[in-house]
């Protein structure tokens, strides 16, 4: 007797309508699934021997069989069946149609359910790990660049407005901020996420005497589940992956704009490397940064899997729905997205070359300093809703005559208010103004350097 053509037995005793076939297979997108199908089905086969439920030859039968099935499968010496439905499916037929009996031994107190589940878990654990190490690859890139430039100036923005001096090294370890918030959510959806739910059946467990402790531990889940119903029926791990990688994503979004921006003429900021930019087929003078708009656009694409992927989780009764099959594309597409977009980050973030006497010289034009004129005033016990107001005259003033706060001179200064000293000089200074701002977490030389070796230690 040959192993059933997919899941369906002897119970039917005709194929499914081609088209309904067509959409009811995963295997074009679940074989990303292979390894950890393999790697489950392994523990549960030693599990099942270690139970006395198969003998040790089937076992031995059973890993050699799958190891052979896997590295078939991966190299695309065996064909992928899409009359098998699913990954699991091709990978047990397979194995029957190579060891046999034992082969049929392999799903005994098992389900697709719990199986899919454990796989799904499996791989969501493995994608975490990787985003980790690539978030924190750029992190690196982030912080070489932040300590090549701890003394270069450059405006700070609201509104899109200048609005006061900031380092670039500030500027940049900024974005390092939001990127270690991105890792630590998907390392809580990873920590979240690593629970066995093998051996939860199709919904309602197996009576046979399984040990379920024993896979858990075989495939590196730090608990054991506490309801089948719930194991079988939720995909709460992969709502939350995704839902960090959203985000994580939405932040790349905005390193992009920035990105974008500086490359313009009208910032002429920063150039990013050739690898990273592409042409125009009409203009030839065009440099585009066709990649930093890119992971900016891909923002939506990620947002709309976590989209997709619950809203097929809502309304759903329990226990296993095949609706459950559609959140396994959008969790793929968020990871691979999010992957590539890190990698690509990384490279552009690594070539970028800044152009330092621009974005110093972009802080000497539109009264960045007008806030330093207010504290100087506080430091003389000037109220500082008055030495604002003053500030702001002298801004006024300066415009009207067309010159920089710096160049109005002590004598104007003191007929705005007889508090002015010579040693305001001093405060209008750009680099002495930022370095003022050694409140922690501003941008003075060394709040900056502290954060620098914060990071380093953290990075290694
Ligand atoms: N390919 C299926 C999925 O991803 C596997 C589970 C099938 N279970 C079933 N009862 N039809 O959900």
């Amino acid at each position: 007797m040959s192993g059933p053509k997919g899941a369906r037995g002897r119970r039917f005793e005709g194929a499914l309508d081609p088209v309904a076939a067509a959409l009811n297979a995963s295997v074009s997108f679940d074989q990303r699934l292979l390894p950890h199908d393999v790697a489950g089905s392994i523990a549960h086969a030693e599990m099942l021997a270690a139970r006395g439920i198969i003998s040790a030859e089937d076992l031995t039968a059973i890993t050699t069989g799958l190891r052979a099935v896997e590295s078939k499968l991966a190299a695309g010496e065996l064909p992928w069946d899409e009359s098998l439905e699913d990954v699991h499916m091709n990978v047990e037929s397979r194995l029957i149609d190579s060891i046999g009996d034992a082969g049929r031994r392999l799903h005994t107190g098992r389900s697709r359910n719990d199986q899919v589940a454990t796989d799904l878990r499996l791989y969501a654990r493995a994608a975490a790990s990787r985003l980790i190490s690539l978030i924190d690859d750029v992190r690196r890139a982030l912080a070489k660049q932040a300590r090549a430039h701890l003394d270069t100036l450059m405006p700070g923005y609201t509104h899109l407005q200048r609005a006061q001096p900031v380092r670039l090294a500030h500027h940049l370890l900024a974005w390092d901020a939001m990127l270690a918030r991105d890792r630590g959510r998907i390392a809580d959806a990873q920590r979240r996420g690593n629970v066995s739910v093998l051996g939860s059946g199709a919904l309602a467990a197996t009576t046979l005497p399984i040990d379920r402790e024993h896979t858990a531990r075989a495939l590196g889940f730090a608990e054991v589940s506490h309801n089948s119903l719930d194991a079988v029926g939720d995909r709460d791990f992969a709502i939350e992956l995704v839902a960090a990688c959203a985000l994580a994503q939405v932040h790349l979004s905005r390193i992009g704009e920035e990105l974008v921006l500086w490359m313009s003429s009208e910032f002429g900021f920063a150039k990013i490397g050739e690898a990273y930019c592409s042409g125009s087929s009409l203009m030839p003078q065009k440099m585009n940064p066709d990649l930093a708009e890119l992971v900016r656009a891909k923002a939506g694409r990620v947002i709309g899997a976590w989209v997709t992927l619950v809203t097929v989780v809502k309304g759903l009764p329990l226990a296993y729905n095949k609706d459950l099959q559609e959140t396994q594309e959008p969790l793929y597409d968020a990871v691979e997205t999010l992957d590539a977009c890190l990698t690509v980050a990384r490279g552009m973030i690594e070539t970028l070359v800044f152009d330092v006497p621009r974005l110093r010289a972009a802080i000497d034009a539109g009264y960045l300093l007008a806030t330093e004129l207010a504290d100087y005033l506080v430091t003389k016990g000037v109220p500082f809703r008055e030495a604002h107001d003053i500030a702001g005259h002298l801004v006024r003033v300066a415009s009207e005559r067309g010159v920089e706060l710096a160049g109005l001179g002590l004598a104007v200064l003191k007929e705005a208010h007889p508090a002015f000293e010579a040693d305001v000089a001093d405060w209008l200074d750009p680099a002495r103004a930022v370095d003022r701002r050694t409140v922690r977490g501003g941008p003075a030389r060394s709040s900056v350097l502290a954060e620098l070796d914060r990071l380093d230690a953290e990075l290694l």
